[in-house]
This record gives structure tokens, sequence and C-alpha cells, in this order.
């Protein structure tokens, strides 16, 4: 049973290697929180050994940046009214320690937990066309199976005509030289303001 007396709970579970997609996912927390969210930040589990994460500077310094967060549980899930989810792209596809996080959630989907919940996504990529909309997409076809509602951004603020994706807030690193910048900020709180804001209206569905 949901508690409607206080602000919508959103949970932002996120993966990121080298730090872009954590730097979207407190922005969208910013916004979530503006709106009067009560808002919880987790990573999902690494799955790759510590020896292969070491053989990568950027990523192992993040991973040790990043330590105190806590690693997203299903009881993330069943406490949000709303959750949005950020992965980087891995060949147009969300990354597999998201999928494997996802993976992990038959026992509530089975119970109908999953449902009537909103969601939504983020991402960042290499190139501009390197599959921002394909990973998004990907990301919101679990949605559809939770029986979720997708609150996709659209072009329902201003700061969506300057970084152009309907789908979900994202951001184009190059070689990981193009740090997240205003525009990306921007549209990551303006996402997590709209979660938010729809979810304080649909967690009457679950009462
Ligand atoms: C295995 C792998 C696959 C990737 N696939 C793509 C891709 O399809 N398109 C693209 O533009 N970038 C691709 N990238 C680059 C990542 O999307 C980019 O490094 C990531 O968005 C950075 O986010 P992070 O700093 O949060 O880890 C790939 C990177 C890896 C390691």
């Amino acid at each position: 049973m949901s508690d409607t007396s206080t602000g919508p709970k959103i949970a932002v579970i996120y993966y990121s290697s080298t730090g872009n997609v954590h730097e979207l996912a407190k922005s969208v927390v910013e916004g979530a929180e503006k709106a009067g969210a009560d808002v919880r930040l987790r990573k999902v589990r690494e799955i790759v050994p510590d020896d292969v994460v070491a053989t990568n500077t950027a990523w192992a310094n993040h991973r040790a940046d990043t330590d105190g967060i806590p690693i997203a549980a299903p009881d993330d899930m069943t406490w949000a009214d709303g959750v949005i989810f950020g992965s980087p792209t891995r060949f147009g596809n969300v990354s597999s320690q998201m999928k494997h996080f996802l993976d992990s959630l038959g026992g509530l989907w089975a119970q109908g937990l999953l449902a009537d919940k909103v969601y939504s996504g983020f991402t960042s990529t290499s190139t501009q066309h390197g599959g921002q909309e394909s990973t998004l997409l990907a990301l919101y076809n679990s949605v559809y199976h939770f029986g979720g509602i997708i609150a996709a951004p659209g072009y329902t603020d201003p700061i969506k005509f300057v970084d152009g994706n309907p789908y979900g807030t994202s951001h184009v690193v190059g070689q990981g030289d193009i740090p997240v910048d205003d525009t990306a900020r921007g549209a990551a709180q303006h996402q997590g303001a709209r979660v938010a804001a729809i979810a304080r209206i649909t967690r009457a569905l679950r009462n």
C-alpha cells in the first residue's frame, strides 16, 4: 500500500563505468528532489571481475569514487512509486550490468509488484548516432513486461528542444573527453521532476 501523505518515492537506479551516467543520475536526483520527491540513488552491482576493471584507469577510479553509493536491491523497486534507470549504451543496448539487475526482478514481476509504477530512462554514448534511442527503447521493453507506465520526456520543456532526445536524457561523451554539460544536466533535472510529478498522481493506482 502506497503512502500518499508524503512526496512521491523515486528510485534512480543506474550503471556507469567511467562516470558520465553517474553525472546524469545526480542531475536526475536533483530534479526529482526539487519536485518534492523522496529519492534513493542506487547503482547496480558490477559484474565484471575486479582484475578486468583494474585494466581501465577511468573505470577503476570511478568505481572507487562511488564506493559509498548503495547497490540497488529489489526493495528499492517495491519502495518506489517511480523508477528512473540509467545505463551507458553497449552496442546499441543497455549494459550487461543493468540487464543483470533487470533480470533479477522476476520474483517481483511474478507478484505484480513492478506494475503501475512510473518508469523512465537515460543514457550516454561515445558517438551521436551510436544508439541512444535504441538503448532507451530496449530498456523500455522490460517496462512493458512490468506493466509499468513509461514517462518519456518528449518535448515537454524548452530544454528538450536543445538536447533533442524525447526518449530520455542522453549525452555524447566522445572518447570520455566531452563532460556532461549544462544541457544534459538541465534535461536530466527536467526528467527527474517530470517523473516525480507523474508518480505523485499514479501512485493512487496502487492504493
Ligand atoms: C562494450 C562497449 C560497447 C559500447 N557500445 C557503444 C555503442 O554502441 N555506441 C556508442 O556510441 N558508444 C558505445 N560505447 C561507449 C559507451 O557508451 C560510453 O563509454 C559510455 O556511454 C560512457 O558512460 P559511463 O561513463 O557512464 O560509463 C561502448 C562501450 C563499451 C565498453
